[in-house]
């Protein structure tokens, strides 16, 4: 209904026909490995978090990390369990598949690391390099919905617009420009980001009777070889919720354990609720498909009492609550629902941006604060956004766009809006896009800076941005020095000033909570 223009597909462009070329032949050999390595960020950033499935559980699996080299590697010996089966294309030939974990810890900023896996009792024979960066000036990329599979049943130049393309051509399609964008990413910051944050639609199959489609997907999704060389962590979408295969296949840390809803029926944690810390920066990422407020504060309030004093706070989820696409930011009843209740949360516990999708469009918001009297379904005020933001009333919320270019759609033109809370809007179709988050002290590392710029996948043209906010750093330890100037304490062998701040206050949201706060059905469209 939204959707116009045609895919970025690898033959709409001359310069990449020979690389679709042989994408093309690399994915028929790919595209059943269903048994790819995860690396997902640890509760900190000294912690790595592997997972990966494997075909028998006899034997645990292990990674051996080396530093400088995979000589004299040391083993992390992990647990197998949780038997998965898989059916064929044709719904035969069942495979069973067990979720393997690893944690390695100990990880040290600005080293070069070597990996292998071990699976099946043995070392395979690649060895993947590591490089970790530097503590204080580092960049996360962040991307909205990959939704690999989501060119299925569009027009594209790959076949001159003669057919749709079917389910392995579509995910074939966004597989290679998934690469793309994260090879470009890559190269936007010198080979040199940290983590990746994907907001949500990692896969775009929702029919439970393709568990073997949904599979291929994440098989696209961990395909790039940079996907073992960075950890990423990713929010559950809407597109993703269907099967637990982001479960079984990600090995999250710090995941909330008491959540309101649990499957009955297998007493899994349904939700992904979870959060980590790296370096300057607390992330917490919250899964929107299930909306209890009293899990948000959970988790929030889980991540800031373990880890009070970052600089920086960034939440993630996948449903945009201050974007402006035509299709869900002001249509979807569960958007309106946790829009005040998220708005509270963050305003009270002081997050700067907020990382979303969903809407397969850019909006970015301006600073966002709780206002318990604006009548505007939202409880919401605004701030304007300029290029440099000192001390911001935030969060400055992201709606992040498609990340593959598979799906496109429109926004609220600003005649039609009747609601304040946008401050840009951006969409190029037939494009992919990527954003950097980069983090960094300045002025001799008492001030924290943060900015936030997206980027076109193809071009490195900025699509939006940098938006600059820039606060007094934050000190981790206690004080031992008082001057006129205020408290200072030392952090990674620097001076820091202490901020005091009251920050575990508690916020009241009995009046985002109902009687009966039990599972609520989240009715999506079919975006
Ligand atoms: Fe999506």
């Amino acid at each position: 209904m939204y959707y116009r223009g045609y895919l970025p597909d690898g033959t709409a462009f001359e310069e990449t026909k020979e690389e679709w070329n042989d994408f093309k032949k690399q994915w028929e050999v790919e595209k059943t490995n269903f048994q790819r390595i995860s690396v997902f960020p640890g509760d900190n950033e000294s912690e790595l978090n592997f997972g990966w499935y494997s075909k028998t559980n006899d034997t645990l699996p292990a990674i051996c990390w080396g530093k400088d080299s995979i000589n004299d590697c040391k083993e992390y010996e992990g647990t197998v369990k949780e038997e998965y089966i898989v059916k064929d294309e044709n719904g035969k030939n069942a495979v069973k598949y067990y979720s393997n974990r690893v944690t390695v810890t100990g990880v040290q900023r600005g080293s070069t690391y070597y990996y292998k896996r071990k699976i099946y009792g043995k070392y395979e024979s690649d060895v993947i390099q590591f490089n970790t960066h530097n503590t204080n000036n580092y960049q996360f990329i962040f991307v909205g919905d990959p939704q690999i599979g989501g060119s299925a049943g569009r027009f594209s130049s790959v076949n001159y617009y003669r057919k749709a393309l079917d389910d392995n051509e579509g995910i074939r399609n966004d597989a290679f420009n998934w690469g793309k964008t994260i090879t470009s990413a890559f190269d936007k910051v010198n080979q040199e980001p940290s983590l990746i944050l994907s907001a949500g639609d990692q896969a775009d199959e929702m029919d439970m009777s393709k568990r073997y489609i949904e599979e291929m997907q994440y098989s696209a999704l961990l395909l790039p070889k940079q996907m073992q060389q960075i950890p990423m962590a990713a929010a559950l979408g809407n597109h993703d919720s269907t099967f637990d295969t982001f479960r079984r296949h990600f090995n999250i840390p710090n995941p909330l354990k008491d959540t309101i809803y649990v499957n009955p029926k297998t007493n899994y944690i349904t939700e992904y609720n979870y959060f980590f810390r790296y370096n300057n920066a607390l992330v917490v990422v919250l899964d929107t498909n299930y909306l209890h407020c009293v899990d948000f504060k959970n988790v929030i309030a889980n991540a800031i009492k373990k880890y009070p004093n970052t600089d920086w706070r960034i939440a993630m989820f996948h449903h945009d609550i201050y974007g402006n696409g035509i299709a869900h930011a002001q249509t979807d009843s569960g958007i309106r629902v946790i829009r005040p209740c998220l708005t509270k949360l963050f305003h009270h516990y002081k997050f700067d941006v907020v990382i979303n999708g969903h809407d397969h469009v850019y909006t970015a918001s301006k600073f966002v604060t709780y206002n318990p009297n604006a009548n505007n379904n939202g409880k919401y005020d605004t701030t304007g956004v300029s290029e440099i933001n000192k001390n911001p009333d935030g969060p400055l919320f992201i709606t992040a766009n498609c990340s593959t270019g598979a799906k496109l759609y429109e926004y609220y033109k600003e005649e039609e809006m009747t609601w304040d809370y946008v401050h840009k809007n951006f969409q190029r179709f037939a494009s992919s896009s990527f954003g950097i988050l980069d983090f960094y002290y300045e002025d001799n590392n008492n001030i924290a800076s943060l900015n936030v710029t997206t980027y076109d996948s193809n071009t490195h043209n900025i699509n939006d941005g940098p938006y600059k906010i820039e606060k007094q750093k934050r000190c981790c330890n206690t004080p031992d020095y008082i001057t006129e100037d205020g408290i200072w304490g030392v952090e990674y062998g620097d001076w820091c000033g202490i901020v005091n701040e009251t920050i575990n206050e508690d916020v009241d949201i009995s009046e985002f909570i109902n009687e009966k706060d039990i599972y609520i059905d989240y009715e999506d469209s079919e975006v």
